[in-house]
């Protein structure tokens, strides 16, 4: 049931081509307007919003966070992203105008079913973006979209990542194309970039045998930092987590734009740091803010890791290691960075023989509070 692969981690990942295809599939009508899966929302409640919270942990809040940068830039509607264990707990605001999007792989997460609970006490409408038919989360929102990754074995969070934020923009063009906020022309030309990153994301997978090399070769780091800006923060951020718990090695992902604020002090001699640099041909002055990061660590002796876009030489010159993904728009970027950082994380961990799909103290679904 790996199909023939070693974990049941590596096959997901390389389901994820699939997951992301099956997720979009059939999604739009005739009249270019999103299908829920389960439960109606009266369209003038969507028409009405006038914010939405992310509620999810771990892993689907970083899928969350990406999200943000897409629904916020195409609907204009302010979204917050709140871990799903401190929304009840900050006295958040939430009325019949808020929409409350909870993302959930299992459905069962209770730091998520009680934040959707306190939403809905609170006059809240409730998507769940849910890959588990028929689970908790899934009966209890107002309406569903499934991430169609099909069932996730492994604790580590992979395919479900990537359905996850392919299903959040969904509901960001639908949103953005509900009301008004997009010409029919742009909906369309969002929904075929969205239509091209299965093959992107496959040719990300047949030409990752560099990363393995470099993630076998660093069993004996303590410490790997991860720097990311815009959507690459929350990409960053998810390099750190899958490396934190599948190999135990501390890591931490940082926005770039925080270094000088703080985390540089890290830096020392060879202390490897992954970049996630952006397209050069996305918004002004990302790519080169980016690459003045990767300089500014480089030149205090870290050894750096860099995940750019094929064709940038400019960010070869400033790599130790380079690890090309084909260019995209950039929202659609996280798609395709963070699978370099997963295959990471798990070729570091089976290199010191850990158990990849087990790992020492999780468990796949935490449904206690
Ligand atoms: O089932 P859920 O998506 O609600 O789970 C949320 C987190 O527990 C999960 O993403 C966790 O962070 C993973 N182990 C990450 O790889």
């Amino acid at each position: 049931e790996k199909g023939g692969f070693a974990t049941f981690m590596d096959k997901e990942i390389h389901d994820q081509p699939t997951a992301v295809a099956d997720t979009l599939r059939g999604r739009v009508d005739e009249n270019g307007r999103l299908r829920l899966d389960e439960g109606l929302i009266d369209e003038y409640v969507l028409k009405s919003i006038d914010k939405i919270i992310v509620v999810a942990c771990g892993t689907a809040s970083y899928a969350g966070l990406v999200a943000r940068y897409a629904i916020e830039h195409w609907t204009r509607i302010p979204v917050e992203v709140d871990l799903a264990h401190e929304f009840r707990y900050r006295d958040p605001v939430v009325n019949i105008k808020t929409l409350v999007v909870a993302i959930s792989q299992s459905g069962e997460t209770m730091d998520t079913i009680m934040a959707v609970r306190h939403a809905q006490q609170q006059g809240a409408t409730v998507i769940g973006i849910v890959n588990t038919q028929g689970s908790t989360i899934a009966r209890e929102a107002d309406a569903v979209l499934y991430t169609r990754a099909g069932p996730e074995i492994a604790v580590a969070s992979t395919k479900a990542f990537l359905a996850q934020i392919t299903a959040s923009y969904l509901l960001g063009i639908f949103l953005a194309e509900l009301r008004g906020n997009k010409f029919p022309d742009e909906i369309a030309a969002l929904l075929s970039e969205l239509d091209a990153m299965p093959a992107k994301i496959q040719r990300v997978l047949d030409t990752a045998e560099p990363i393995r090399v470099v993630a076998r070769s660093m069993a004996d780091e303590h410490t790997v930092l991860f720097l990311g800006r815009h959507v690459g923060f929350p990409v960053a951020l998810e390099g750190a987590l899958k490396l934190k718990e599948l190999a135990y090695i501390h890591a931490e992902g940082f926005a770039a734009g925080e270094l000088k604020h703080g985390p540089i002090a890290l830096v020392e001699q060879d202390k490897p740091v992954f970049v996630i640099v952006p397209s050069p041909h996305g918004p002004e002055s990302l790519h080169a803010k980016v690459l003045s990061n990767v300089q500014e660590v480089r030149a205090r002796g870290a050894r750096t890791l860099v995940i750019a876009v094929e064709g940038d030489e400019e960010a070869a010159r400033h790599a130790d290691e380079i690890f090309y993904v084909p260019d995209a728009p950039v929202l659609m970027t996280p798609l395709l960075s963070v699978i370099p950082l997963q295959i990471f994380a798990h070729e570091l961990a089976s290199a010191k023989g850990f158990d990849v799909d087990q790992p020492r103290n999780l468990a796949k679904s935490v449904t206690v509070e």
